[in-house]
């Protein structure tokens, strides 16, 4: 497993990847960080969607009464804001933000915030939700049309089936505000339909060495009965420090 060490002279080369249209002369591409990292910060004509959960050893992501503070270790945060950083826009369902009042701003790295996008089909998202009084950056608040409700941010209207949005309808609102690389931060419900759907193109699940012992998972997917159903894709493992990353590179179906 390689240790992934994110060194100064590599992140300037990923912020700058991010601001360019093209590729970043003296970079060492064999560097795992590099490795891990640029194709997240590569600046994308199609949507490039990156799933991250920080969940202990056990797949929890909280315990059952929802103190879900320290589940990653220091490392496993760092990666987190990272990945904030090298987006356009970064995606809670309200089920998270009603759980954990997220800020879901980059505060351990050097780098730009990511524009924060709330789904919230049915209009519960609490007006005195910290991103939509933090003066921070822009928050996008994804709402079925039937839902009339205003509790501020910039609302989009979509079309829900059944009281369920499409991600690829999500992804295409945010693509039409020239937002096309992006962070699904959780919480369980919301990467499950992003990764069912197929528009998941990196999963990083970030293992912290605790054990909880009951308390929500942090991904949730549709029932299966037979372990060759199961999710599996090329994977690359890396030591972070406090945690261990398991970074799948999963397979675009462009479906639903
Ligand atoms: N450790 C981590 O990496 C991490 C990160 C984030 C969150 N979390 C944890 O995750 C937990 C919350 O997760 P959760 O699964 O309960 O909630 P969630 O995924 O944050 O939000 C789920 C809700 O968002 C709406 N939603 C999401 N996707 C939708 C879609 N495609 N169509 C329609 N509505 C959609 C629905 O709202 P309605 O119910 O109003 O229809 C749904 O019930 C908390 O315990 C939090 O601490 C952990």
């Amino acid at each position: 497993m390689q240790r992934l060490i994110v060194s100064d002279h590599t992140w300037q080369s990923l912020l700058r990847l991010k601001g360019s249209a093209g590729d970043v002369a003296g970079q060492d591409r064999d560097d795992p960080a590099w490795q891990v990292y640029s194709a997240i910060a590569r600046p994308s004509p199609a949507s490039f969607v990156v799933a991250q959960v920080g969940q202990s050893l056990d797949g929890r992501v909280a315990t059952i009464s929802g103190d879900a503070c320290d589940v990653s270790g220091p490392d496993g945060i760092l990666h987190l804001h990272r990945l904030r950083a090298l987006v356009d826009a970064v995606i809670v369902g309200v089920g998270t933000v009603v759980a954990d009042d997220p800020r879901l701003t980059v505060r351990e790295v050097e780098g730009p915030c990511p524009v924060r996008v709330i789904i919230d089909p049915r209009g519960r998202l609490p007006g005195e939700a910290s991103l939509l009084n933090d003066g921070g950056p822009q928050a996008l608040v994804i709402r079925d049309r039937s839902a009339c409700r205003e509790t501020g941010g910039h609302i989009i209207h979509l079309e829900a089936r059944d009281g369920r949005l499409s991600p690829s309808d999500i992804l295409g609102a945010l693509a039409a505000r020239g937002l096309h690389t992006v962070l699904v931060e959780g919480g369980a419900d919301t990467i499950g339909a992003f990764l069912s759907s197929g528009q998941v193109d990196r999963l990083h699940v970030a293992v912290s060495p605790i054990v909880i012992g009951s308390g929500p998972a942090g991904l949730v997917l549709p029932t299966i009965t037979r372990l060759d159903e199961a999710l599996r894709a090329p994977c690359r493992i890396y030591d972070l420090g406090s945690d261990i990353l398991f970074d799948l590179e999963c397979r675009k179906s462009g479906t639903g």
